[in-house]
């Protein structure tokens, strides 16, 4: 989709279809819909009286100008009560909005920065929300765009104050940026897990590196063998599809020596559980097991775009969990390249193992910082609920706050989870320095953040259990159901703020 800013009077606007708001429990129109009240005679304000336009968060009402405008409709999307207004809830208003003009065959829809005026946000920030919002709404999967459907080409962001209009284009270009990555990410979580492979994820990477200027690298099974990685190893070599370890970086001409941030993302691209093999109805949505690599892959994508005041690595080690007769067994014991030993309790404690190696790896780049994102428990989305945030661990509380910051202002909730050191002792092992899981139920999330905690030496670090958020199989309106991007803006976000 086109997105553009203009300074003018949305009123005046040549586009098909015009998107305002009201806030619930407002006694008139304000800003901009007050502007198009007047120009259509009072209907706003009929509306209102006779109850059919209350402003509630997500609910749009269509007026018609029968002439009185150049538009053809006029959505007004309702933001909820002003008192508790969040950017969250602009993008949630913008994006029902938005799918309503899209469903109603509109193509040009021009809009304000909802969330700018009496909602008290910053115009930059209510213009990023506003263009997030539409974006992150109308996504659809790339592989099932239809060409001939109905589909929104152009979003003209009006401001009419041109001292404001620096600030709203800056908030706009923002947002397209981390909206188009986190959808870059999606594309990649929805692709069917025979597709998207190791390799499929790694050529990706490397088209889109070229396209916005990364430096792009990825290791195979020979370099993994000469670094030691034997637990990404083992849990790739049931597979026919070998492994890759994708290394993106964003150098920044202007800080090209400071200590990098460095992300890793779980790129597990289907996983069956191996010999501990998952149950049939667990299995499909497996394909989402590399929403993490997704997400470090995507935030690189935004920090190039954005130019981020800080050198950025994305390490995204991506392999199959399948099962063979070459495959890897509890009972197994690996060594990690850190020289660590790990007796295997379950091959579906995978995604820890390739972690691990790329934690390791992650310290030659001497970071500033390390953060790593997997969709690694069914224990985290039990603990905090699908959907609701990602778990919180660190070894490092200035990073984690600068990470519970940025889940603030992107709206991608985290939520912190203790690390407490007797986690540690459920890995016990007899013949290992530990074991891959605990073998019971209880503290799965604390139980694997320990294990990785023992690869994440030497630099501050912070993990994101991102099960809960990769991927929601039940929508929550009004987001697609599906992959979610979960990560990206929340990293975008991070980084922007480093400095
Ligand atoms: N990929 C799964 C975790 C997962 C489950 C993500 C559901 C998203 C939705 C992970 O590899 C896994 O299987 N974890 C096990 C760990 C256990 C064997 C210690 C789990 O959660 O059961
Ligand atoms: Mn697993
Ligand atoms: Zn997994």
């Amino acid at each position: 989709m086109n997105v553009t800013v203009t300074q003018g009077d949305l009123a005046a606007q040549a586009a098909d279809t015009l998107i305002v708001n009201l806030f619930e429990g407002a006694a008139k129109p304000g800003g901009a819909a007050a502007a198009l009240d007047r120009a259509l005679a009072g209907a706003l304000r009929d509306l209102m009286a006779a109850g059919d336009l209350t402003g509630k968060l997500n609910t749009v009402v269509t007026v018609y100008p029968r002439g009185a405008l150049a538009a053809q409709r006029v959505l007004v999307a309702g933001l909820g009560p002003a008192a508790g207004f969040t950017a969250e809830k602009a993008r949630a208003a913008v994006a029902t909005a938005i799918q309503k003009a899209r469903d109603l065959g509109a193509r040009r829809v021009a809009t304000i920065a909802h969330g700018a005026g009496a909602g008290g946000l910053h115009p930059a920030r209510a213009a990023q929300a506003t263009v997030e919002g539409a974006l992150l709404g109308l996504y659809q999967f790339e592989g099932r765009r239809t060409p001939d459907g109905n589909a929104v080409e152009a979003l003209t962001v009006v401001e009419f104050d041109a001292e404001k209009l620096a600030a709203v284009a800056a908030g706009a270009r923002a947002g397209q940026i981390t909206a188009e990555s986190a959808n870059f990410a999606r594309d990649l979580v929805n692709q069917p897990p025979n597709l998207c492979t190791p390799e499929y994820l790694a050529e990706r990477s490397q088209a889109m590196a070229a396209e916005v200027g990364l430096d792009y690298r990825v290791l195979g099974p020979d370099e993994m063998r000469a670094l030691g990685m034997g637990a990404l190893l083992a849990v790739a070599q049931a597979s026919v599809l070998p492994p890759r370890l994708i290394i993106l970086e964003h150098r920044p001409a202007q800080a090209a020596e400071r200590a990098p941030v460095v992300l890793v993302g779980k790129g597990v691209t289907f996983d069956s559980g191996g010999l501990s093999i998952k149950g049939a109805g667990d299995m499909p949505a497996m394909k989402a097991d590399m929403g993490g690599a997704a997400a470090v892959i995507g935030a690189l994508r935004a920090a190039a775009l954005l130019n981020v005041p800080v050198p950025v690595v994305g390490l995204a080690p991506a392999s199959e969990n399948v099962i063979g007769s070459a495959g890897y067994r509890p009972a197994d014991v690996l060594r990690a390249a850190n020289g660590k030993t790990i007796e295997i309790i379950s091959t579906d404690a995978e995604g820890r193992l390739l972690l691990a190696d790329a934690l390791v790896y992650a310290s030659r780049f001497q970071p500033a910082a390390v953060i790593d994102l997997a969709t690694l428990t069914g224990a985290c989305s039990i603990a905090l609920g699908r959907g609701m945030a990602a778990g919180l661990f660190d070894t490092d509380s200035a990073l984690a706050e600068r990470v519970r910051e940025a889940a603030e202002r992107s709206g991608e909730r985290v939520w912190p989870m203790p690390l407490y050191p007797e986690y540690r002792d459920s890995l016990k092992s007899d013949v290992a320095d530990m074991k891959n899981s605990a073998g019971d139920r209880y503290g799965g999330v604390g139980v694997s953040a320990a294990f990785l905690k023992e690869f994440a030496e030497g630099y501050p670090w912070a993990h994101l259990d991102i099960a809960p958020m990769a991927y929601l199989d039940s929508p929550k309106a009004p987001w697609p159901r599906g992959a979610t991007g979960y990560g990206v803006r929340l990293l975008a976000e991070l980084l922007l703020a480093w400095a």
